[in-house]
């Protein structure tokens, strides 16, 4: 018997299932492990914490299976963040993450001073805040004393791979959003590690995802670890996303829109990102910081209850909009200063029409990267835990006006099993959602006034900084 183990280093959470070779998931087991925010804008967490709750997943997910039987490990994780250790491995300071914003100085520097084209040619992208090339010039400026300690640097799944296999490796598809990376030559750029000062020695070896990079003999296994991903190619890689005229939207604790092309693509302005897809070909992305990160912290934070709350209907009458930029925004707006708001509360504004809120913004952040595409998409593959609320899915179908096929979350776990085992099933939707053409011009009518509201907010943060 074959097995097969897929990991997705989550930001909440770490998700491990277990499949046989055809793709047939047998059992999963989650750690949650926890985010912390020291200061406003920081986002980190502790290596030490993911590769405990790695191991004890493993555990737990094994349990009672012959060890002999497990043949690949895969490994998928939140992009972008960045792990510092020193020449023996040791790791220098909490993982800065994806969605951490600290860097706006760091940032515009990359923009305005290296320049866009110059990025873009060198990248294939420009820098946003969240991406590990401006928390690297962070930690230089900030925290000289680590940054003279460093000797290597890697992004979360790839220090999970290092301590299951102590081989330092990444995969093309993660590389890509660390802003020192040649997505169109799938190479570490030389000139950027110049422009950022660092040692070509202190990166990981780069592999296609599905390489073999050594073996594991944690918990009596002898396993090979595959190369991996980051969690959005492993969820495309999941979600069956390989071909052109595809598109997966992920709804987690960010929110992304990842649509395959069959070669590279430099996209206007770069406010998508062009990345190397887990499957040898590339895709462009959209991302969003805050998507079902808005929906817990409406829940949990605001109601104190327990996700019971449910929408009230579209209505053209309502006054009541959600902007969804509680970590700030990565696309299309680059802008790390922004901050969620509920605008146009009155007497009448209910629990309902908060949540209907809630729902339909995150919808209309997702529908800004979707119209950035080059190509009109007409339908998509939803994964990530937002896709537990058929009210929110329905919202989704209107608000961007496509027909959804939702998968489950899944996604990046799954993807991750996919690229150890090889097998490639086509995946299986628990339900297919069109628009209702009466709410999507609701809902069109919606998103030409929440379009509106950035532009009108945007500098209002910068002026109270
Ligand atoms: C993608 C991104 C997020 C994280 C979340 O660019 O930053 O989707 O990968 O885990």
């Amino acid at each position: 018997m074959s097995l097969f183990i897929g990991i997705d280093l989550g930001t909440s959470a770490v998700k491990i299932i277990l499949t046989d070779e055809k793709g047939s998931i047998l059992k999963a087991v989650s750690r949650e492990y926890p985010l912390s925010f020291p200061h406003p804008q920081w986002s980190e967490q502790n290596p030490e914490d993911w590769w405990n709750a790695v191991q004890s997943g493993i555990e737990e997910l094994i349990d009672g299976t012959d060890s002999h039987d497990i043949k690949a490990i895969g490994c998928a994780g939140q992009m972008h963040g960045l792990v510092m250790m020193d020449e023996s491995g040791n790791v220098l300071r909490p993982a800065i993450l994806w969605n951490d914003t600290r860097t706006g100085k760091q940032n515009d520097y990359l923009n305005n001073t290296v320049g866009t084209e110059k990025l873009r040619s060198l990248t294939g992208n420009i820098s946003f805040a969240g991406f590990t090339a401006p928390k690297v010039l962070w930690v230089k400026e900030n925290e000289p004393d680590i940054f003279s300690k460093c000797r290597k640097i890697c992004l979360p799944k790839d220090y999970i791979n290092y301590r299951l296999t102590g081989v330092f490796a990444t995969d093309v598809s993660d590389a890509s959003g660390t802003l020192y990376f040649d997505v169109e030559k799938r190479c570490w750029s030389d000139e950027m590690l110049g422009i950022l000062g660092i040692d070509r020695s202190f990166l990981p070896g780069v592999f296609e995802s599905s390489c073999v990079i050594g073996k594991t003999h944690i918990c009596g296994l002898s396993a090979d670890v595959v190369a991996g991903a980051g969690d959005n190619a492993g969820a495309a890689i999941g979600t069956g996303t390989y071909e052109s005229g595809r598109c997966n939207i992920s709804l987690g604790t960010s929110g992304t829109v990842f649509i395959p092309t069959e070669s590279f693509v430099l996209p206007a302005n770069s406010a998508l990102h062009s990345f190397c897809h887990a499957d040898g070909r590339y895709h462009l992305m959209g991302c969003i910081l805050s998507a079902a990160s808005c929906n817990k912290w409406l829940n949990e934070t605001v109601f104190e209850g327990g996700y019971d709350v449910e929408p009230s209907p579209p209505s053209a009458d309502d006054t009541l909009w959600f902007m969804p930029y509680l970590s700030g925004e990565r696309c299309p707006h680059n802008d790390g200063d922004v901050k969620g708001a509920f605008i146009g509360v009155t007497h009448a504004v209910t629990r309902e029409d908060m949540q209907k809120a809630v729902f339909e913004g995150v919808a209309f952040a997702i529908r800004d990267c979707l119209e950035l595409c080059p190509d009109r998409i007409t339908k998509a593959t939803v994964c990530g835990g937002g896709t537990r609320s058929d009210a929110w899915m329905r919202i989704l179908a209107d608000a961007l006006g496509i027909q959804l096929s939702i998968i489950g979350s899944e996604g990046p776990s799954y993807g991750a099993a996919l690229l150890a085992s090889g097998a490639r099933p086509e995946p299986q939707a628990k339900e297919i959602i069109n628009p209702d053409l009466k709410f999507k011009e609701i809902y069109d009518i919606k998103y030409s006034k929440f379009k509106k509201l950035y532009p009108m907010l945007k500098d209002f943060y910068k002026e109270s900084d």
